[in-house]
């Protein structure tokens, strides 16, 4: 890749999007990195442009990442089939949206399973969580590493203090068992939906709050159609940076480990940067006149209380050796 990045797509440039890809010359091989969050102070947005420039400095032509953010090549309901089609050789999805391919991921949607990132992150590197980045290697996909993005906060039209306050709201969703049985604890009605149709579901009120990181509820604006979002930290986001089986089978020997040396690299730096990154965006939203709301030690509790019993619904298809790895965290 002799070209600089920098260079904007058109599709990216009529949706908004700041992040870049680069321009791959004749006679490279391009390698289509294809993911769904925007913005440029996003950790996804960064580890994926990293590992472009990486590549397209380092790999001198063998291989040429091309990043296509803010779902413009393929959005969340398409991605994995796109995999493993060979339309795309690279995506980082959440490691929520895995249900129809492992139940086992459901372990990463359990509420209050992990403290804070620390806790998640001694997970992923655990035997346990190291385990987990293959579960889909009978299916043709394989884990290259986990990309941590944050704690998930519960935000709505409405102030949020006690899981009372979410009776009968309608809350948008990823397509996860875990997170539907989640929100119905809380006596609140799930709605599973791509994320690119989040921010206008929220704006038109056909759901009436979601759920996620500072980083993705700064970068989508969703504060700006919401009351306000409480610091709930009652889930992890967290994707799986991946590939094909046949994607890296073609690769010859030398190619192969020089990229995942650096898809490696960059996975250990972005991780490294996640808790600052999220913590930038909690303060960007702050300045852009968002209203981020405190929990008590009490009503804290009672979040707790309303939706752990979900680990017992999940136990049997997740493990309990896995859940009591992740718990112990
Ligand atoms: C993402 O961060 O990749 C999207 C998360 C979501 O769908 O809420």
């Amino acid at each position: 890749m002799k070209k600089i990045l920098g260079t904007l797509s058109a599709v990216a440039f009529a949706v908004g999007a700041s992040a870049s890809f680069a321009a791959c010359d004749a006679g490279e091989r391009v390698v289509k990195l294809s993911h769904v969050t925007g913005g440029t102070t996003h950790p996804k947005v960064v580890a994926s442009n990293n590992l472009a420039e990486r590549v397209n400095k380092e790999m001198n032509g063998k291989l040429c990442v091309e990043v296509y953010p803010n779902s413009t090549l393929f959005g969340d309901s398409k991605e994995l089939e796109a995999l493993l089609l060979g339309d795309v050789q690279l995506l980082a999805p959440s490691l929520s949206k895995f249900g129809s391919y492992t139940k086992k991921y459901g372990v990463f949607d359990l509420p209050f399973i992990f403290k804070d990132m620390d806790a998640a992150m001694r997970f992923t590197q655990s035997e346990t969580g190291k385990g987990l980045l293959n579960s889909m290697e009978d299916k043709g996909l394989v884990g290259l590493g986990y990309w941590m993005s944050g704690m998930k906060y519960f935000s709505a039209n409405k102030p949020l203090m006690t899981p009372s306050d979410a009776n009968g709201l309608k809350f948008r969703v990823q397509n996860s068992d875990v997170a539907k049985a989640m929100i119905a604890a809380m006596g609140a009605s799930p709605q599973p939906m791509a994320f690119a149709e989040v921010y206008g579901a929220l704006q038109t009120g056909v759901v009436d709050g979601q759920e996620n990181t500072w980083s993705n509820i700064y970068t989508k604006k969703f504060f700006e159609v919401q009351d306000s979002t409480t610091q709930t930290s009652h889930q992890l986001l967290a994707y799986l940076f991946m590939t094909s089986k046949e994607f890296l089978d073609s690769l010859d020997a030398g190619t192969r480990k020089q990229f995942l040396s650096i898809a490696d690299d960059v996975t250990q730096k972005a991780n490294l940067s996640v808790k600052e990154k999220e913590e930038a965006n909690r303060q960007n939203i702050l300045k852009a006149g968002g209203t981020i709301r405190d929990l008590t030690p009490a009503q804290r509790k009672q979040w707790v209380d309303a939706m752990k019993p979900v680990w017992k619904q999940f136990e049997k298809e997740i493990g309990a050796d896995v859940i009591a790895a992740a718990a112990a965290s």
